[in-house]
């Protein structure tokens, strides 16, 4: 009996995925764009931006300030492996598993920073964070583990993506990000923040949990900063 539960239960998995790989592939790596407000972000807290520039298939967004519970690097060849990995860690922290015992709101987006690893296979290394709610930040609880990271000043280059986050589609949502800002004002800014040693390729930004399969929506975060001189360019 419980294995013919079992089986109706990976009938209905199965199901469930098949449908949202539908929906994520529709168009491919092409369909993609910006503008979407991610419906999470009504239930729980998200960071606030000001949208500076908005394009067809990417947006710049500006984040004044915000912190961010990080994962030390992990080194795999999956980001979706990485993120189970970190899940555990940062769950454990805002359930209270940290210096302060305190409990800690859920948030979005979580972020994971990609960066080409030096290790052998072609792995990758992925930092993984979470959104530290605004009324903890002053205070945020550090954890053995885990880092506390302010962001000052954030302009982020944006494109946005449904379905699942799969490791063969975010790569190319990342090359699209980067083809769709190629020779505008901003290229130039994010190629000189992005040539710093150690700097992150892309961050992937998920705002649903894996157990929603409707409504999802990610986000490629090209981050850089932005001097006064490219502001200048940019708003003439
Ligand atoms: C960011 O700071 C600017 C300047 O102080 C302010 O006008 C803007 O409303 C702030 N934006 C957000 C999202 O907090």
């Amino acid at each position: 009996m419980a294995a013919f539960h079992l089986f109706k239960l990976s009938i209905l998995l199965v199901s469930l995925f098949s449908a949202s790989t539908l929906t994520a592939n529709k168009g491919g790596a092409g369909a993609g764009g910006v503008g979407v407000f991610p419906p999470t972000c009504d239930r729980i807290e998200c960071p606030t931006y000001d949208v500076i520039h908005a394009g067809t298939d990417f947006e710049i967004r500006r984040y004044n300030s915000s912190m961010w519970i990080s994962t030390q690097p992990i080194d795999d060849i999956s980001l979706v492996d990485a993120g189970k990995i970190a899940f555990f860690q940062l769950f454990d922290y805002i359930q209270g598993k940290n210096d302060n015992n305190e409990k800690i709101e859920m948030t979005a987006p979580v972020i994971s920073e990609v960066k080409p690893s030096d290790g052998p296979f072609c792995a990758s290394s992925f930092v993984v964070s979470f959104f530290v709610p605004t009324k903890n930040q002053a205070t945020a609880p550090s954890a053995k583990g885990l880092n506390l990271q302010k962001w000052g000043l954030t302009y982020v280059a944006v494109r946005q993506f449904s379905g699942f986050a799969m490791d063969d589609d975010v790569g190319q949502q990342a090359a699209a990000l980067y083809s769709s800002i190629e020779g505008t004002v901003w290229s130039e800014a994010i190629d000189k923040s992005h040539s710093a040693k150690d700097s992150a390729e892309y961050i992937v930004a998920q705002y649903n949990s894996p157990f929603e399969f409707k409504n999802r929506v990610n986000e490629i975060w090209l981050t850089f900063d932005m001097e006064a001189t490219f502001l200048a360019a940019a708003a003439v």
